[in-house]
């Protein structure tokens, strides 16, 4: 979703804006722009379109000079994308804003502002309200002005403001949506997110609800929603530029699909012990694991599907019950979650809105929540009872993949910790299969390896196709659920997964000569059963794709391409198969054209509901 940066120091503030911007451009965004101090003015510069529009701006028009200013990716929920629509707001000549998030009760604002006759309004955001609402509490106290005003908004948000007669200086203010804010060596930064400025320092605060930031000669300072000073721990990122950057990729994604090995590795490792699962550390103990009766694994999308993996697994070692569910779904579903039933909350951001949401909801019920989050210090990690960190270092690619397989990796993790605590599988087996995980980033390295220009090749087969389907039993079908959405949201073909077993029952009818049907079937319990399901379509015209592992036994007539892959032990065959459907959406999306990394319509971090 939207993107916030700010600056103050000695460095050209349009250039450090701009290039800040440029690392959260993967959260997705319409238009841009930036306001700068210059020569105690504010100048304002914004264009619809990517960056490239706004800079393309600056250099015929003129580019703001200054040291201290604030800047903004805008996605669009109210108004169209449009020069007028994009931040940053002024309210008139006093206060410039940049907002990432909702004001929910922006049109009250509006009203109240309108009938006591302050401010023009030029553009149908929430945002341009809360700049007129700044300006018309403003009396020369820009604390005590921010204050006033966090008072009257509603909604989930984050801004950065600047005012006219505080030259030089920037203010923040955060309530739900992330803010970070980071100090360098004679100067600060605001953003949305550590990337932006990773480049500048590795050094940042989190800012908390209500806190307000403000910075000034190059130094920043807080105080709390009281206006009171107050001291915050200052914390180092644990990742470089370099991480941040596409590494000779000519895309994060793939770049991302190649660093899973080592972030399995890094995710799992430091939760092994003698050859056990051991999540003590994450506050997990095994005596609280026996006394979970039902656990609810609440997500969005591909976390989502991370969790239907960990429900089969699960189920299948410890059995216990588990449900899957939605965020978006559950929070409004008045679920029965009581005491000894565990919240499993999985969030690559940490920040997603409905997974967030989940959160409160759960709170007084006597449910545990266990927060499954790859950002460091994001608001579920932190809200949560109890948090397993998924080590994939960031991820920048809209389409999510290291993070789903880190996901994975920990529902192993917690599958085994629990089947053990339960009695359901002894020492030993817990120990095998503890094995045959930590050996998994090497089988992933040679699946990836082995299969990559197998990969691209298929996919020269899928870029005509209007609609295709995804198909697998059990395990296999939690995947093709994963495989389904990655093709769609990169390739832009629409895409359905399906039990396979489930075919017969209506969707066997969509299936006309040449419509792609890609099967998972690494199952080997249930080989048979997809076979005649592969079959049935084959029959039916269907250009059939198998996923299976080397040794599978398909029948040549029913698939019309095989993507081997190596095989270890049928539960944990998901951490290998992910990788082909992985690379087929990526080589698909990449065969079309398309911008890979940051796909139409879609942001990294969905932030507002
Ligand atoms: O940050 P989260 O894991 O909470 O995000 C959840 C989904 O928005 C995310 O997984 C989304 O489905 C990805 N774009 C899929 O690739």
């Amino acid at each position: 979703m939207c993107g916030i940066v700010g600056y103050v120091g000695p460095r050209d503030c349009s250039d450090v804006l701009v290039s800040a911007l440029t690392k959260l451009e993967y959260r997705g965004y319409d238009s841009a722009g930036i306001a700068v101090f210059e020569n105690g003015k504010i100048e304002v510069a914004k264009s619809k379109g990517r960056l490239t529009d706004l800079v393309n701006k600056m250099e015929t028009q003129g580019k703001p000079q200054g040291h201290a200013g604030i800047g903004h990716t805008r996605w669009a929920t109210h108004g169209e994308p449009s020069d007028i629509n994009s931040h940053p707001h002024s309210s008139g000549r006093r206060v410039s804003i940049v907002h990432n998030g909702i004001i929910e009760n922006y049109k009250d604002i509006k009203k109240f502002l309108i009938e006591n006759e302050h401010g023009e309004f030029l553009s149908d955001t929430d945002t341009e309200v809360v700049a007129h609402l700044l300006d018309y509490y403003y009396d020369g106290n820009p604390i005590k002005c921010i204050r006033k005003v966090l008072h009257e908004i509603r909604g989930s948000f984050a801004l950065g403001i600047l005012f006219a007669d505080r030259p030089e200086t920037v203010y923040a203010v955060r309530c739900e949506s992330p803010l970070i804010v980071g100090q360098g060596k004679g100067e600060a930064f605001i953003a949305s997110d550590v990337p932006a400025i990773i480049k500048y320092t590795k050094d940042y605060f989190l800012l908390e609800y209500g806190e307000i930031a403000v910075l000034k000669n190059g130094l920043a300072s807080f105080c709390d929603l009281h206006g009171r000073m107050i001291e915050k721990e200052l914390k180092t990122a644990d990742f470089d530029e370099d991480s941040a950057e596409k590494g000779g990729y000519p895309h994060f994604m793939i770049k991302e699909i190649h660093e899973q090995p080592t972030a399995v590795k890094t995710t799992i490792t430091p939760r092994i012990e003698c050859g056990m699962p051991n999540l003590s550390e994450c506050g997990i103990t095994p005596e609280e694991l026996k006394k979970f009766n039902n656990i609810f694994i609440v997500a969005c999308g591909t976390a989502m599907h991370a969790g239907m993996v960990g429900k089969y697994v699960i189920e299948k070692l410890a059995r216990v019950s588990v449900t899957v569910d939605i965020a978006s779904e559950f929070r409004y579903r008045d679920p029965l979650i009581g005491e000894n039933d565990l919240v499993i909350i999985i969030s690559q951001s940490g920040e997603t809105a409905d997974s967030k949401a989940v959160l409160n909801l759960v709170k007084g019920t006597g449910a545990k929540t266990l927060a499954i989050v790859n950002v460091k210090g994001s608001s579920i990690a932190r809200e949560a009872d109890m948090v397993i960190y998924t080590h994939a270092g960031p991820e920048i690619a809209v389409a999510s993949t290291k993070a789903y397989m880190v996901q994975l990796s920990v529902m192993y993790l917690l599958a085994f910790q629990m089947a053990f605590a339960k009695g359901r599988i002894d020492e030993e087996e817990c120990q095998r299969l503890t094995l045959e995980l930590v050996r998994t980033p090497e089988v992933i390295e040679q699946t990836i390896n082995r299969i990559e220009n197998v990969c691209r090749y298929v996919s020269t087969k899928l870029i005509t196709a209007d609609s295709l389907l995804y198909i697998g039993r059990g395990l296999d079908y939690a995947l093709s659920m994963e495989g389904s959405l990655k093709l769609k949201e990169i390739s832009y073909i629409h895409s359905e997964s399906y039990a396979a077993g489930e075919l017969k029952h209506g969707t066997i009818s969509l299936i006309t000569d040449g419509m792609p049907v890609i099967a998972v079937a690494t199952q080997n319990s249930i080989l048979e059963k997809t076979i005649s399901n592969i079959k049935e379509v084959k029959a039916r015209g269907a250009m059939t794709i198998v996923i299976c592992d080397i040794q599978a036994d398909i029948d040549k007539e029913a698939a019309d391409y095989i993507i081997r892959i190596p095989k270890i032990n049928e539960t944990l065959m998901p951490m290998v198969a992910t990788v082909p459907m992985q690379l087929l959406a990526y080589y698909t999306s990449v065969n079309k054209g398309n911008d890979v990394d940051k796909p139409r319509n879609l942001a990294k971090s969905v932030t507002v509901e």
